[in-house]
């Protein structure tokens, strides 16, 4: 078995990194890195440091494999150090709209465009991008964050053409959009504060869940939204 982890050296790409290595010791996982690297890299993996909004890295990263059931894209952007996600459209700045869907929706279209006939030549694979319910539209109660919603919607949107697409010209690929639950990692550690007690998830306990998961999903799953407890969420 082989397994991509792109993000993996992020709160919940490396919560996946040493799940994936625990279900499935024999397997080959690659992972990738972009701006940090880590002192304590999982030296059982086979690291690339990739731009994944780069379609050139992007490319040369899939011109390396030759098979691959399980591709699962963990990058994301919340926040920057400069910039939290917006309570009101006065904070709009389209700077970091733009960084915003950059990171979060157009990774995945590089990465169905050139990793297509790999993952299509085994019998089952997964294409997964972890995204967020708060892309979700019509659940949409509070408001806020205009940036970060519109590019998972947007992401949201690409996964399901694609789901549609790949049904008819790569049926063998199962498409997921995967909800992780609120988890602790940088990403969401300026959120963290109003949290109910319990609500918090640990990296290991989301890719528990998500590997629980997929142990039970196939392609006629394919184009769903789903959270870490087996949910079908609203798009
Ligand atoms: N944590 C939560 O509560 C939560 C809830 C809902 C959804 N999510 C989603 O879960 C995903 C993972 O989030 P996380 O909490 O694990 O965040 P995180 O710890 O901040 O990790 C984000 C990862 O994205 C990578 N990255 C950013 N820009 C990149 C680029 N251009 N090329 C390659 N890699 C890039 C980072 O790599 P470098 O550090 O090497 O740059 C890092 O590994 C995100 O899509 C997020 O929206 C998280």
């Amino acid at each position: 078995m082989h397994i991509l982890i792109l993000g993996g050296v992020g709160g919940i790409g490396a919560g996946m990194i040493t799940e994936a290595r625990r279900r499935f010791p024999t397997a080959e996982i690659h992972a990738t890195y972009h701006k940090h690297t880590s002192d304590n890299f999982d030296t059982s993996v086979i690291w690339h440091e990739v731009n994944i909004c780069d379609e050139a890295e992007v490319e040369t990263l899939a011109n390396q494999f030759d098979e691959l059931q399980l591709l699962i894209n963990c990058v994301g952007l919340l926040h920057l150090d400069s910039q939290l996600p917006e309570k009101s459209i006065n904070q709009f700045n389209p700077d970091f709209f733009n960084a915003n869907i950059q990171i979060n929706a157009l990774p995945s279209l590089l990465l169905a465009k050139h990793f297509q006939t790999v993952l299509n030549r085994s019998t089952l694979s997964y294409f997964v991008t972890v995204s967020a319910k708060v892309g979700s539209i019509s659940d949409n109660r509070l408001g806020g964050w205009m940036s970060y919603r519109c590019s998972k919607a947007a992401l949201n949107m690409a996964l399901k053409t694609l789901s549609i697409e790949w049904h008819r010209t790569a049926p063998n690929i199962c498409v997921l959009s995967f909800h992780p639950g609120t988890t602790d990692t940088a990403l969401s550690k300026p959120f963290q504060a109003r949290l109910p007690q319990g609500q918090l998830q640990t990296p290991a306990q989301t890719a528990h869940y998500f590997f629980d998961l997929l142990s039970k999903l196939t392609t006629e799953d394919s184009g769903s939204f789903i959270d870490y407890a087996g949910n079908k969420l609203p798009w």
